[in-house]
């Protein structure tokens, strides 16, 4: 029989739980402790997990030679120092996102991992989500024709952070979709925004993506919405798909919708758009919990050795634009260029050559659920 991954989760605050209750039900995987630094939650855990082990202090789980990997899921400005003493004590790491809060705490941890032939994956949940792969599976296809452009919001009254803005708290979210998406990353990025209720942290940003390809996409992130708002538009040429997280069974809806210009014109009056409006298509899309997937995702990487679909370093990528759109608010929206290719070529990495590989797929053995995952790995 597979010996189980002995897994220990840090940080039991808002999302912890959730990572605790997924590895928890994976058959592959032994919850072998709990910590948090607040004894409240950690009873609170003690009481959903009657047995398990809890402790404030992470060096037990991280020095404990029993535990084969960590998850950290606590706030952003501790998840460099855990996740740097995960991997110097041997441990397979997952980090939530965003990775760290800067790119050359990234390269750091990507580096890290390499030199420790470690698994260290990042907690980019919505990659494993089935409306996002089936997006990709359409894209791909060139089933819309040419993406044109995506425009994404996600917007809600709170949570406020203090430490981080809404751009690095929601639109690590969008920017990994957007990533997963395009198949690359963007060449530069604007972002403006505005910090309300006394504070200095913005709680309301818009960000702007530029690609090389002349693709283009926009985030607009809120915490002062009075709806809770998970939408995205991809458009393409020839057609259009809506993504409504927020809608229970219809997550996904293709508009055969298009707008046309005429070949060639002669005169001016000859100059008509042609709007072309056809029927509305929802793709049947299985539910499975993404975390779920996610979760067990990194059980078989730390299995097999195969790298993670959210890896390192596209925890890098991610962090290496919201670095830029920190810049860009600074100059009040300015175009803040990212030399993305020179940044990843630092990291010392064999794996850090992107490139296509051959078909992943991520399974959950207990539901039988396999989604194929055939691309990324850049
Ligand atoms: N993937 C997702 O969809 C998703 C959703 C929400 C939050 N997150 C991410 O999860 C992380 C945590 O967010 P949250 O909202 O749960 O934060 P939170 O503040 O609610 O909880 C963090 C917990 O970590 C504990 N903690 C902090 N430092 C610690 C340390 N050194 N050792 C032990 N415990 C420590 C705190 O006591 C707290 O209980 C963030 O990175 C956030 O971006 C991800």
């Amino acid at each position: 029989m597979q010996k189980k991954t002995n897994v220990a989760v840090i940080g039991c605050g808002y999302w912890g739980p959730n990572l605790i209750r997924n590895f928890s039900s994976l058959p592959d995987c032994n919850l072998a402790a709990i910590c948090d630094m607040k004894p409240e939650r950690l009873s609170h855990m003690r009481n959903l997990y009657p047995g398990m082990k809890v402790t404030q202090d992470c060096r037990e789980a991280i020095e404990n030679p029993e535990i084969d990997a960590i998850a950290i899921a606590t706030p952003v400005h501790s998840h460099f120092d855990l996740a740097n003493q995960a991997l110097l004590g041997g441990k397979h790491t997952f980090i939530e996102k965003p990775m760290a809060s800067s790119s050359a705490q990234c390269k750091e941890l990507v580096e890290l991992a390499e030199e420790k032939n470690l698994t260290l994956m990042v907690g980019h949940t919505f990659v494993y989500s089935t409306p996002v792969r089936k997006i990709k599976e359409i894209v791909d296809h060139g089933d819309i024709g040419e993406l044109l452009y995506i425009s994404s919001q996600r917007l809600n009254l709170g949570l406020f952070q203090k430490d981080i803005n809404v751009a690095w708290d929601l639109a690590p979210h969008d920017v990994s979709i957007i990533l997963f998406v395009m198949g690359h990353a963007p060449s530069s990025v604007n972002c403006q925004g505005k910090a309300h209720m006394g504070s200095s942290v913005e709680g309301v940003t818009n960000l702007s993506l530029n690609f090389s390809n002349g693709g283009f996409a926009t985030v607009q992130s809120s915490w002062l919405d009075p709806n809770k708002v998970r939408r995205m538009t991809f458009v393409g040429t020839k057609r259009m798909i809506l993504y409504d997280d927020n809608e229970p069974l219809e997550k996904i809806k293709i508009y055969d919708k298009r707008v046309e210009a005429p070949p060639h014109y002669d005169t001016f009056a000859e100059f008509q758009y042609s709007y072309h409006y056809g029927d509305m298509y929802a793709p049947y899309l299985t539910q499975v919990e993404p975390l779920k997937v996610q979760c067990q995702h990194f059980l078989n990487c730390i299995r097999t050795g195969e790298k993670p679909i959210s890896s390192g370093l596209e925890g890098l990528q991610v962090v290496q634009v919201l670095e830029a759109a920190s810049v860009s608010l600074k100059k009040g929206g300015s175009k803040v260029d990212i030399d993305y290719a020179a940044k990843i070529d630092q990291v010392n990495t064999k794996k850090a050559k992107f490139r296509r590989v051959k078909q992943h797929s991520v399974s959950t053995p207990e539901s039988g659920v396999s989604i194929e995952l055939g691309l990324l790995a850049r």
